[in-house]
């Protein structure tokens, strides 16, 4: 199974994401854009994990002692890669946040895991392969105060991306 780790939004942040992603996607040539359903952030990345694997994955969730965090958006921003660019909703920096990252990364380290060496730069993909004239902006920041974090699965059921919350801890 392809595994990560993420923060799903209420409705009312999932909201402003989704109109986010409609103004991006109106003045985009072209581009893959994320479901509604699928905007989420991800704390750390597992890719595939066998029934084992995914047992310590989530053993080492459970053991993540934190409290709830305060995450605000507050730009747009871009990738650039040949054929269009993944375009995001960016957090701003987050003491908390770059904690709870670096928790959940020892603790799966500890757990044999060996995870990307690359430093945690959190966004929200809104889309992929997108070719537009605008540029990254600052927008009027929104926040949240999550208090759960989500072990997902990541697969395509009919050609469609779909993730499935596997477990939940409330932090
Ligand atoms: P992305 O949106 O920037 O692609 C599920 O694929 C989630 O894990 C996505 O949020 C994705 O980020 C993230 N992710 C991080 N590293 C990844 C990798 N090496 N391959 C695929 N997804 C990755």
């Amino acid at each position: 199974m392809r595994l990560f780790i993420a923060i799903n939004f209420n409705e009312a942040t999932r909201a402003e994401l989704i109109s986010l992603r409609d103004e991006l996607q109106s003045k985009a040539a072209s581009g893959r854009f994320s479901a509604s359903e699928n905007l989420h952030l991800t704390l750390v990345f597992l890719g595939e994990c066998d029934a084992r694997q995914t047992a310590g994955a989530k053993a080492a969730i459970d053991a993540v002692n934190f409290g709830p965090l305060t995450v605000t958006i507050d730009r747009i921003g871009r990738f650039r890669r040949d054929g269009g660019a993944i375009w995001w909703a960016g957090v701003r920096e987050n003491k908390q946040l770059l904690n709870l990252h670096g928790e959940l990364t020892d603790k799966l380290t500890a757990a044999g895991f060996q995870l990307e060496k690359r430093a945690y730069s959190p966004h929200i993909t809104l889309g992929r392969e997108v070719v537009t004239n605008e540029q990254p902006r600052e927008i009027e920041p929104f926040s949240e105060t999550v208090s759960s974090i989500e072990f997902m699965k990541s697969e395509h059921i009919r050609g469609k991306l779909t993730y499935t919350v596997i477990h939940a801890k409330f932090i």
